[in-house]
């Protein structure tokens, strides 16, 4: 792509300090998010993805240490003053978490709950203003006024995660990160609010970035997708090549699990074995350990990343289909 990068993020590492050393949730980490742009961040359970994107955002717990670079309109988001951060989280960066929907008060009816953020950010608006562009913001996740006048025990949790959803866009981010914002939700509900993302991101001409252990939901959603394993990312690339012709024997094993994107295939050949202890510093290939091509080059040195085809980019001595 030779547009300008809207989020930058460059040699950005984030560990963990605790009693029995540091937990290095994210390493070496470099990824563009352009304009108008959907990257979907990919992996197992505790590989790290929430950990990049709240590390970004100075929303991790205070054990954290976040280096590097973030750039975004010109400004490094890693070590800026929380003063400036509360300017650019939300505003320009918002985010819709897994748990969203249990943050409205019981006590309070939603529509109150909604019209008081929006005062807060908004302090000059009338009612009338915030009444529009709050029932326009339901209407792209397809919800109507009626849930305004309704209590937060009254609606289903894809209601309350659809609301969350028509939050993230009151103050018209140039980012939203959504991180495994569908994965609570039942099979039926979930398709519909991907339905949903895919609309704003075409709506809104917002990029967003799109954390999920689910494969499938990037395939949806996505334009382009990185592969986070153990701390590190493993493949990126434009989501239908990374799907249809993965490169890294780890995306190839995360894709045969999954039975719905590989048809044809009998059986779910999945990764045998766990994910190491992130608190070992390991010289080589972070995923030799479980990977059916390792040899001895890859327990010593650390795979870069390389452009094994256009914008797709492995790290991996071995790459390529079997
Ligand atoms: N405050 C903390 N102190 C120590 N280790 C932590 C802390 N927060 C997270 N970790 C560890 O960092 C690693 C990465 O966690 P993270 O939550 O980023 O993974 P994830 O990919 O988002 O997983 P999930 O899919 O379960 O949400 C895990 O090993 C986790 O246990
Ligand atoms: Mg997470």
């Amino acid at each position: 792509m030779t547009q300008n990068p809207l989020l930058s993020l460059r040699d950005v590492n984030i560990g963990y300090r605790t009693p029995s050393g540091m937990v290095r949730a994210a390493n070496d980490i470099n990824l563009d998010l352009f304009e108008s742009d959907a990257l979907g961040i990919v992996g197992e359970s505790g590989s790290g993805k929430s950990t990049l994107a709240m590390g970004i955002l100075d929303l991790l717990a205070d054990n954290a240490e976040v280096r590097g670079q973030a750039v975004f309109n010109g400004k490094n988001l890693i070590g800026l003053p929380e003063k400036e951060m509360r300017s650019i989280r939300w505003r320009e960066i918002s985010v819709v978490f897994q748990k969203s929907m249990n943050s409205f008060s019981p006590v309070y009816k939603i529509g109150e709950q909604i019209h008081d953020i929006y005062k807060v950010h908004r302090p000059g608006s009338s009612r009338a203003e915030s009444d529009g562009a709050i029932t326009r913001l339901l209407g792209v996740v397809n919800l109507t006024d009626r849930v305004l006048g309704m209590y937060q025990h009254q609606l289903s949790g894809g209601m309350l995660q659809r609301i969350c959803i028509a939050l993230s866009l009151i103050f018209d981010p140039k980012i939203v990160v959504f991180d495994e914002a569908t994965t609570a939700l039942d099979v039926v509900t979930q398709g519909q609010v991907i339905g949903e993302i895919k609309r704003l991101q075409h709506d809104f001409h917002v990029s967003s970035l799109l954390i999920t252990h689910d494969i499938s939901v990037v395939a949806e959603t996505c334009n382009r997708v990185a592969v986070m394993y153990a701390g590190y990312i493993m493949e990126t690339g434009p989501v239908r090549s990374v799907i249809e012709e993965p490169l890294h024997p780890y995306t190839q094993g995360l894709i045969s699990s999954f039975p719905t994107l590989e048809s044809g295939k009998k059986m779910i050949r999945g990764i045998p074995g766990t994910l190491p202890d992130l608190k070992e510093e390991v010289p080589g290939c972070i995923f030799a350990p479980r990977c059916p091509k390792a040899q001895e080059k890859c327990r010593k040195q650390r795979p870069q990343p390389q452009e094994a085809a256009t914008q797709h980019t492995v790290a991996c001595h071995f790459w390529g289909r079997d």
